[in-house]
């Protein structure tokens, strides 16, 4: 799947290709660091373990970006850890990586596919696809 913006260049912009299910810790953590500043406090093996789907975007055999979908193992699926390395933004890769995790969601048999997001990211879902709702959060 070519990636690139059209006339757009940088840091490869025509060699993203991306992986169904393929994604392991090591490089998610690398990933996961950048983006977030910081690790996560469990391990993420057990979190691709449980996943519906996942998919990485790599440059070359460098991980640039990465979503997960979660899923109750019914009607509802739930977007996760959207994550795009800042060196790579803007040139469709995290639209990329959604839309293949909708049609992933959607082939693995979810009718419903949930987000909630920072309200600076209201724009980059909407052009996804999703339509707006209120959602509630409790950090536990
Ligand atoms: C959110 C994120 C994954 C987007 O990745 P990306 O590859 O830059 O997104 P895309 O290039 O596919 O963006 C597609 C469109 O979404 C919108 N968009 C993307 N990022 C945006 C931003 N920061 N602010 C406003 N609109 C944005 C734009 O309309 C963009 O199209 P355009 O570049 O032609 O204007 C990336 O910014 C990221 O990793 N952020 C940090 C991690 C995070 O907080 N993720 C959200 C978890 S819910």
């Amino acid at each position: 799947v070519s990636s690139a913006h059209e006339g757009q260049t940088g840091p490869a912009a025509n060699a993203i290709h991306y992986e169904v299910d393929a994604v392991v810790e090591p490089e998610l953590r690398q990933l996961w660091e950048v983006v977030w500043n910081g690790q996560p406090r469990r391990p993420l093996a057990d979190v691709l373990a449980r996943s519906l789907a996942h998919v990485g975007a790599y440059d070359e055999t460098r991980l640039i970006g990465f979503v997960n979908v979660a899923s109750d193992g019914g009607e509802h699926a739930f977007l996760l850890d959207t994550a795009v390395h800042p060196d790579y933004r803007r040139r469709g890769i995290g639209a990329n990586l959604v839309r293949q995790a909708i049609e992933l969601a959607r082939a693995r048999g979810a009718l419903w596919l949930h987000v909630d997001f920072e309200a600076q990211y209201a724009s980059f879902y909407g052009h996804c696809g999703f339509r707006p709702t209120e959602a509630g959060l409790i950090a536990l």
